[in-house]
């Protein structure tokens, strides 16, 4: 039970979501992989996305890792249930889930889905939306260059202000009750879109929704951490050392995390 949670991204997005998990449950510890020398996901074939996110789980696995954290809507897209079928007796869990179980639920009116290419081209979101309540109106568009702008450590900059103007500022999205941020890495840009909808929009938060939904897997599988003594500890790997990474890892997590680099392929 005091094992680690295994989290993975294609680099600085799935920090968000291990923010999340940090807050909520900090007797956790965990080890994140951010495959930065493969980044984006975005833009990648489904066969390549599978075989990236295969070799993280096992290397995480290889950890002892008791659970693990898709924290990439690209990689939840594309390979979470061959991922699911390969490691079967290992909880996993995905971040479109909870979300979309949150907005079914909660959104009264029209629902915008940004993400990836590869996420937005696979139509989960949408799919799993109507597959709950066939009258949702859903919109949806792929943001690919909100992932380099983060990748590049430049939110809150011109360069992000005019990114999201650029990609939002249209019919189908001006009026949303709620916009589903479909990238792990868009959080980043959170409290910008808040401002591009001078808060008329919901921003859909999902590294919370998907804490939540990891907090109720671990007590489903008795795996909650109870040994209070130990600290939590955090480790982090990168396929590439980037700069932007550490700086977004230690503004997260403080300026003496461990990271490491690990090439898988
Ligand atoms: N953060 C990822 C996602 O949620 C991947 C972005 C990318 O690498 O293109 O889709």
């Amino acid at each position: 039970m005091a094992k680690p949670i295994g989290i993975f991204d294609s680099g600085v997005g799935g920090l968000t979501v291990a923010a999340a998990i940090k807050e909520l449950l900090p007797e956790e510890s965990f080890i994140y992989f951010g495959d930065t020398r493969h980044a984006p996901y975005g833009d990648k074939s489904r066969d390549t996305i599978q075989k990236y996110s295969t070799e993280i789980t096992r290397f995480l696995l290889e950890q002892d890792c008791k659970a693990i954290v898709i924290a990439c809507n690209t990689a939840s897209a594309l390979a979470y249930e061959k991922l699911k079928e390969k490691f079967s007796d290992v909880p996993m869990i995905n971040v479109v889930d909870p979300v979309v179980d949150y907005v079914a639920e909660n959104t009264h009116g029209k629902i915008g889905i940004i993400g990836t290419r590869a996420t937005i081209k696979s139509g989960i979101y949408k799919k799993k939306l109507l597959e709950i309540n066939n009258k949702l109106k859903v919109v949806s568009k792929a943001t690919p260059l909100l992932v380099g702008i983060a990748e590049e450590d430049f939110t809150h900059t011109e360069i992000s202000r005019h990114a999201i103007k650029q990609y939002l500022d249209n019919k189908d999205f001006k009026n949303v009750a709620s916009l589903i941020l479909g990238c792990t890495h868009f959080p980043l840009f959170q409290t910008e879109i808040e401002s591009f909808y001078q808060g008329k929009a919901e921003i859909v938060d999902s590294p919370e929704l998907v804490a939540d939904r990891l907090s109720h897997i671990l007590s489903d599988h008795g795996l909650h951490n109870k040994d209070q003594e130990k600290e939590a500890s955090y480790d982090f790997y990168v396929s590439e050392k980037t700069g932007a990474f550490s700086s977004i890892a230690r503004n997260f997590f403080g300026a003496d995390i461990r990271l490491k680099e690990k090439v898988l392929s």
